[in-house]
């Protein structure tokens, strides 16, 4: 898939934009603080309806207006659609799909398909595990929506069950009351670890390939699940409920729940050391471009047409001949590239861009 056109109003630093993109290469170059990263927020934000930056989604409005709103052709293999989004200041949004208002975000899932690298994507790698269930939950749910809703609901019900533990004064009381919540939960839990176990499989293989291939055979990846899991979902179901009644009194003490998937984590090792604990600061910058890469794979693979790429100022942080073999491994999807400057000649099909100033000029 590619975006044909995008139009801004009112959106960050953009008071009015309206461009048209080619189908290859996108490249924006521009000086800091013009609005570079503030383009691809709009986009990310089009695709999964938030912004990569901030859950206070007032902060996307141009200072002093009422609302924002990003306007996104996107053409397909088999069809069009007109992603249309409005922002408003109360933190209100509403979503039209070729016209017609969803109702569920839902719905917007996997409408427009996009894998967001910038710097700050470094932290999958070396951060704490929910930047990991963040990245996991986002990209399951691009290709899922079953996936999205599971997430949904089994939110929903742990809050109920942590509002239980923090309510309820008395262990033994307790222990008879939270089992229906805990029959709930676990029934959910094992949809969405089996689903998790899934897609980290197959990232696990398609990452093995990319990481051979950018290290010249010198370094192999690993990415494993790290939770409570079995073999099947019914096994993983009956383990979780067991271990939530294991736990019971230690979330009674806490006043949380201890163990489920929103507590669970990937584990990516280097030849098999941990890459979070041990690894360098560039060992960590190139598996985070490696997830990217294979992320793009599992994307085309899993929905049959490549994603949309964008690439926030990373190019920089490449050594020349990897910028070359990078420019080259995506020569063929629609990628829209922000930099400072960009020595590199263009193809036929690509185009360049100037930002200055929240306004941009082809
Ligand atoms: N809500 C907003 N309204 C107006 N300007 C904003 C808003 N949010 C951020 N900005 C401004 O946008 C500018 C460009 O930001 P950014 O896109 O991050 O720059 P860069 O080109 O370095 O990536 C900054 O100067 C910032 O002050
Ligand atoms: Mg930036």
């Amino acid at each position: 898939m590619y975006i044909k056109t995008i139009r801004l109003q009112n959106y960050r630093n953009y008071k009015q934009c309206n461009i048209t993109l080619g189908s290859k290469l996108n490249v924006f170059v521009g000086n800091n603080a013009q609005g570079k990263t503030n383009l691809l927020e709009s986009i990310f934000f089009a695709s999964i309806g938030k912004s990569p930056r901030t859950n206070k989604e007032k902060d996307v409005l141009l200072w002093g207006e009422k609302q924002a709103n990003i306007d996104i052709e996107v053409i397909k293999k088999f069809n069009k659609t007109k992603i249309t989004m409005f922002v408003l200041k109360n933190d209100k949004k509403t979503i039209k799909i070729n016209n017609i208002p969803i109702r569920k975000i839902g719905d917007l899932m996997g409408e427009l398909v996009v894998v967001y690298f910038s710097p700050d994507e470094i932290k999958l790698v070396k951060e704490a595990p929910n930047d990991r269930r963040r990245f996991m939950d986002i990209d399951i749910s691009q290709i899922d929506k079953n996936y999205f809703y599971l997430l949904l609901r089994y939110e929903k019900i742990l809050n109920q069950r942590n509002k239980l533990l923090k309510e309820t004064q008395n262990y033994e009381i307790l222990k008879r009351t939270i089992s229906i919540w805990d029959e709930q939960l676990s029934k959910i839990a094992s949809k969405i670890i089996m689903k998790r176990l899934n897609f980290i499989n197959k990232l696990n293989e398609y990452a093995s390939s990319v990481h051979k291939q950018i290290t010249f055979n010198k370094e192999n990846i690993s990415l494993s699940y790290q939770g409570i899991y079995c073999e099947s979902e019914e096994q993983t179901e009956q383990k979780i409920l067991t271990e939530l009644s294991n736990n019971l009194e230690k979330d009674f003490n806490l006043k949380y729940t201890t163990i489920g998937p929103h507590r669970d984590d990937i584990k990516i090792t280097i030849n098999d050391i941990d890459i979070r604990n041990f690894g360098s600061q560039g060992q960590q910058r190139l598996t985070t471009l490696t997830i990217k890469l294979a992320e793009l794979r599992l994307f085309k693979e899993e929905i049959g047409e490549s994603p949309i790429l964008l690439l926030d100022d990373v190019l920089s942080e490449l050594d020349e001949n990897r910028q070359k073999q990078f420019l080259l491994q995506i020569k063929d999807i629609q990628t829209i590239l922000t930099c400072t400057n960009f020595p590199y000649p263009l193809e036929n099909q690509d185009k360049r861009f100037l930002i200055k100033n929240g306004s941009i000029i082809v």
